[in-house]
């Protein structure tokens, strides 16, 4: 159960830009989310998706604007403070996976657990079970270089709900799927905000758009 969330993820008049002559990238954007509530990012390719998850999960600084998680500008404290609410609190899930090639699908998974002071002694079953879950059927010993793109990003995700992160942020989380593992990867990404967590995903599939409590278009 992911704890206590208040205030969840709001963005107040967000601007941000990549370089400071351009046109800016998220252009006075307002929007919240709360925990037991999921967020759709919907908008064609370029259009600054990625960008706002990146903002959401305390990659990127917004130029002007303020956003607050869980009540409380995390820019205004330090990298350790942001560095430490993202790992111990947000699960992100990156487009293109970004695993650890050097380490097993299942020590992939368990990462998210490695820092924890007190970790579960059924941390390695809960982690095959959630591969389970996911449809990955291969074995927990193989590298991630021996997967498909559609596997990796199911390990991703996996990694990321390990952690039991009250924010999901999840990028193109259902692109290169087939219906059913897609339809896994749904149910595991909204039974999680069944239990109070916050999704946000980015994406170009409408339907799970439609899935989502809110749907915020970008251009
Ligand atoms: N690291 C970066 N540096 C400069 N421009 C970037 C960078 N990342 C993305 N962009 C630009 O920002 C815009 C939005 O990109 P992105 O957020 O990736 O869109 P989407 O996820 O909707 O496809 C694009 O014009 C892209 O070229
Ligand atoms: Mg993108």
């Amino acid at each position: 159960m992911p704890s206590d969330a208040v205030g969840g993820i709001r963005l107040t008049r967000v601007t941000f830009g990549y370089s400071s002559g351009a046109d800016p990238v998220v252009d006075d954007l307002s929007v919240s989310v709360n925990p037991g509530e999921s967020l759709a990012l919907v908008g064609e390719s370029g259009s600054g998706k990625s960008t706002l998850l990146y903002l959401m999960g305390l990659f990127l600084r917004p130029t002007s604007g303020e956003l607050t998680v869980f009540g409380t500008n995390p820019w205004n404290y330090g990298d350790r403070y942001r560095s430490s609410l993202r790992s111990s609190r947000v699960g992100f899930v990156f487009q293109d996976a970004c695993l650890d090639e050097r380490r097993s699908i299942l020590d992939n998974v368990l990462e998210p657990t490695l820092y924890r002071s007190t970790r579960s002694p059924s941390a390695a079953d809960d982690a095959a079970k959630l591969l389970r879950d996911l449809g990955v059927t291969s074995p927990m010993t193989r590298r991630p270089t021996q997967l498909s793109g559609g596997q990796m990003q199911r390990v991703a995700l996996a990694r990321a709900l390990a952690g039991e992160p009250v924010v999901v942020l999840a990028d193109e989380p259902t692109g290169n799927l087939d219906l059913r593992t897609r339809q896994l990867v749904v149910d595991a990404l909204f039974g999680h905000v069944k239990t109070g967590a916050i999704l946000v995903i980015a994406t170009h599939d409408l339907e799970l758009a439609a899935l989502s409590t809110q749907q915020v278009r970008i251009s």
